[in-house]
């Protein structure tokens, strides 16, 4: 047998199983309907959102795993070596591996609100990298970043890639990034990837995959609710419909009935006619200046900017001014 000497810890959920009933009953109350993008993310849904990150289409991943890859060794000339380098919404924890060998951090924290994924992805970072810490924590990053206890007054590094803080309106975003400025201390390092505004066109490919894999993705959060709220939503009744908003600047997506018809929540009734939508997501795009300025209002000034030759997404190392 093969004993690998891992130094990893899991920190499990401290989510309130019923904050998923709360929101979805209230957001199908209101109008316009709407329920949280954070909900995706069940098993299956993380599994499809790997899924989407493979698609031709979805041009993010792959661009910013490309721009990770050229200027690894750039970065950490700027942010040093032995940080605490922490990853909220870390997924599959793919991205992190093109920094950890130049980066050389002190520990790991990966931070997501999918725990099964999350679990698995982390044990086997700290299978892989042998000398690496590993505190995997599952929450929700939308609250308040909790680390846990065992860490002190070291350097950190915050590594928020993907362009995650597309789903914030973005005033919302400043006031999530000043958190992370609160996680990552006076002077520490914040490491953002964001989606670039371009042509419509890719835009709206990126969201309408050819396979239907972003529409099976948007559809499974129904399907979830049925799985776990004991619901009785009619999959093959709704669309996936996404689309870029240019007035708002960003990719909705929507679920849209396509006939009348009444949905049970565990004992909520729920109304829709024909062409009736649930707004489940948005995913704004920046320019490089409006996203420089977004990141100054939240405490930071930026060290640099990196982008792809297409200008596609763009990776900037902040620093954090205030805290
Ligand atoms: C994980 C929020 C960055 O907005 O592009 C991908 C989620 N939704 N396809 C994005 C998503 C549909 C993704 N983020």
């Amino acid at each position: 047998m093969n004993v690998v000497d891992t130094d990893y810890r899991f920190y499990p959920a401290d989510n309130k199983a019923d904050d998923f009933y709360r929101e979805v009953v209230n957001g199908l109350s209101r109008f316009p309907r709407r329920i949280p993008p954070k909900y995706f993310y069940d098993e299956k849904g993380a599994a499809l959102f790997e899924s989407i990150c493979e698609q031709p289409e979805y041009y993010p991943t792959a661009t910013e795993f490309a721009i990770l890859r050229e200027y690894a060794d750039e970065i950490a000339t700027h942010t040093g070596t032995g940080q605490v380098l922490i990853e909220p919404g870390c997924g599959s924890c793919e991205k992190v591996r093109t920094l950890l060998d130049a980066v050389r951090p002190l520990a790991y924290v990966p931070v997501d609100i999918s725990c099964e994924q999350l679990q698995s992805a982390a044990s086997e970072i700290a299978e892989d990298y042998a000398w690496l810490d590993v505190h995997a924590v599952c929450t929700d990053i939308t609250g308040t970043l909790e680390l846990p206890g065992i860490f002190g007054k070291e350097d950190r590094l915050v590594f928020y890639p993907g362009s995650s803080i597309g789903n914030f309106e973005p005033e919302d975003a400043v006031r999530f990034l000043a958190g992370l400025a609160q996680t990552a201390g006076a002077g520490g390092r914040l490491l953002i990837g964001i989606d670039l505004e371009k042509d419509h066109q890719i835009l709206n490919a990126a969201y309408n995959d050819a396979n239907g894999v972003t529409a099976e993705f948007n559809l499974n959060l129904l399907q979830r609710i049925n799985r776990e709220l004991d619901a009785n939503f009619d999959i093959d009744a709704f669309d996936h419909h996404a689309f870029y908003n240019s007035v708002a600047g960003r990719i909705e997506m929507h679920l849209i009935s396509t006939r009348r018809q009444t949905v049970d929540i565990d004992g909520h009734s729920f109304e829709f006619s024909a062409g009736d939508s649930i707004h489940t997501e948005n995913s704004y795009k920046y320019s490089i200046e409006s996203f420089r300025t977004l990141a100054a209002d939240a405490g930071y000034k930026t060290v640099d900017c990196w982008t792809d030759p297409g200008h596609l997404f763009g990776l900037y190392l902040l620093e954090v001014t205030t805290a």
